[in-house]
């Protein structure tokens, strides 16, 4: 069977971020520290560290062969009350360590969507065993992206993407306004929009009744709708304010965790600490699939050490020896090689780079970053309240795979979320991949202008 054939039988995804590629040629092979390699051989900066995963880079042998020993040894056995195992406690005590705050106890579960349905679950029952059975609504912020389930999709998801599954549509969930500076700031400060959106989200919590509400939960940068890096402050401001109306603060830490901002946690640019943390993603740098919520200490205390009485159900992969395994090789390399310092740096230095190439270029509207999450926000020459055609966006991650990188543009921004461990001198060179794509593109608009002018 070819390729092609084979491809056929999956169901693909289908998002259009490459257009013009048969499926064949995106087929990626194998990877090594930040490059992968296509099945037909072209090598390419993996600008995206997958899905934001591949914290410590590809291929990396330590973590291959904990995963090969703990799967020799033990490759599964359930974590229920009664049965734990040897990597699963060692990583929630690792956890426990690395978390902010007394963040300390650890429901493994398998995805990111499902970490965050278990954190919705735990604030549940946290208010169920509170004796306020009332509190059960949840808050996600505009534009947040919390998973691909029914669930998850209820708190978050684009219109686009609930639509089929509006008939499911539990009650309970709405959304408050996000801070992006970008197109919110307008003539005010960063300090105004935090203020507007501190009031909306008060106002949110009101309009839906305080003894009613059971969490708010939120990203530190939102991921999907495109790196939106809220102002300094808005953090510190969403703790308060679920402390001042009795409601649990969930971060969802799929993307920022585990150094990927620059910190161990997002959370930790403001020094907050939230009552659930959702972890995924980089807890394996996607080396086996694992994700976990993480609960602080009032949260666990609120249920009865000697109750038989189950609260969440753990799934049957909860806990899973060889998939701990691997977490723990992968922190120990994060560690080790102090990822989250290298993060920053070389965040700030592809931030000035691109700033430097291509920050006063009519199409580009912003350049936004915190550690290894940058965004070129592309704007509409002309208009530039209006972004750039989507048509041209798609463009751009044509333009950077042509030249070499891996670069998704998505909604109006191109961005890059490259490995943690990535060089200054591999930095430089997706710089210039990304400053070429955004090039190609405003060449392809100023030519168009001008035919349009002479005609
Ligand atoms: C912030 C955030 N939360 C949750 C998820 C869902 O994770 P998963 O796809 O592993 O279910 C994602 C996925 O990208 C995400 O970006």
């Amino acid at each position: 069977m070819t390729d092609a054939e084979m491809i056929g039988y999956l169901w693909t995804h289908r998002t259009q971020d490459h257009p013009l590629y048969s499926d064949e040629e995106l087929m990626i092979e194998r990877g090594e520290g930040v490059h992968i390699w296509t099945r037909r051989g072209k090598k390419l900066i993996d600008g995206f560290s997958g899905l934001m995963v591949v914290q410590v880079g590809h291929g990396r042998q330590e973590i291959a062969d904990a995963i090969g020993a703990q799967a020799a040894k033990l490759a599964y056995y359930p974590t229920t009350r009664q049965f734990s195992n040897p990597p699963a406690a060692e990583l929630a005590a690792k956890l426990a360590q690395l978390t902010p705050g007394d963040l300390d106890y650890t429901l493994y579960a398998v995805s990111g969507a499902e970490a965050n349905e278990r954190s919705i679950q735990i604030a549940r029952h946290y208010w169920l065993a509170a004796g306020r059975p009332r509190k059960y609504k949840i808050i996600a912020l505009q534009g947040g992206y919390h998973g691909g389930t029914i669930a998850t999709f209820g708190v978050g998801g684009s219109a686009d993407q609930i639509k089929a599954y509006e008939p499911y549509r539990w009650s309970g969930f709405t959304r408050a306004q996000q801070p992006y500076p970008f197109r919110d700031r307008g003539k005010g400060t960063d300090e105004d929009l935090v203020r507007r959106c501190s009031d909306a989200l008060i106002a949110a919590i009101r309009e839906a009744d305080p003894e009613t509400v059971a969490a708010v939960i939120l990203e530190p940068v939102q991921g999907a709708s495109g790196f939106v890096v809220p102002p300094h402050g808005w953090l510190t401001r969403v703790r308060d304010i679920c402390d001042d109306l009795d409601v649990l603060m969930i971060a969802d830490e799929v993307i920022t965790g585990f150094g990927r901002t620059g910190k161990w946690f997002g959370v930790q640019h403001e020094g907050v600490v939230p009552d659930l943390m959702s972890v995924a993603k980089g807890i394996t740098s996607g080396y086996l699939p694992l994700s976990a919520s993480i609960a602080r200490a009032k949260i666990a205390d609120a249920f009865d050490r000697e109750s038989t009485e189950e609260n969440v159900h753990p799934g049957t992969y909860a806990g899973h020896p060889t998939c701990c395994a691997a977490a723990l090789a992968n922190l120990a390399i994060i560690e080790r090689e102090r990822l989250w310092e290298n993060a920053e740096r070389m965040g700030a230095r592809l931030h000035a780079a691109l700033e430097k190439s291509v920050g006063g270029l009519p199409i580009v509207g912003e350049i936004r970053s915190r550690g290894l999450l940058i965004a070129v926000e592309m704007v509409d020459a002309q208009r530039r309240n209006q972004a750039l055609d989507k048509k041209l966006i798609a463009k751009l991650s044509t333009r950077a795979w042509e030249r070499g990188a891996v670069a998704p543009a998505a909604g109006s921004v191109l961005r890059a979320a490259p490995p943690l461990s990535i060089s200054a001198g591999e930095v430089d060179e997706l710089a210039d991949i990304m400053a070429g794509a955004i090039r190609d593109v405003q060449d392809d608009i100023s030519r168009a202008t001008r035919t349009a002018a002479t005609a």
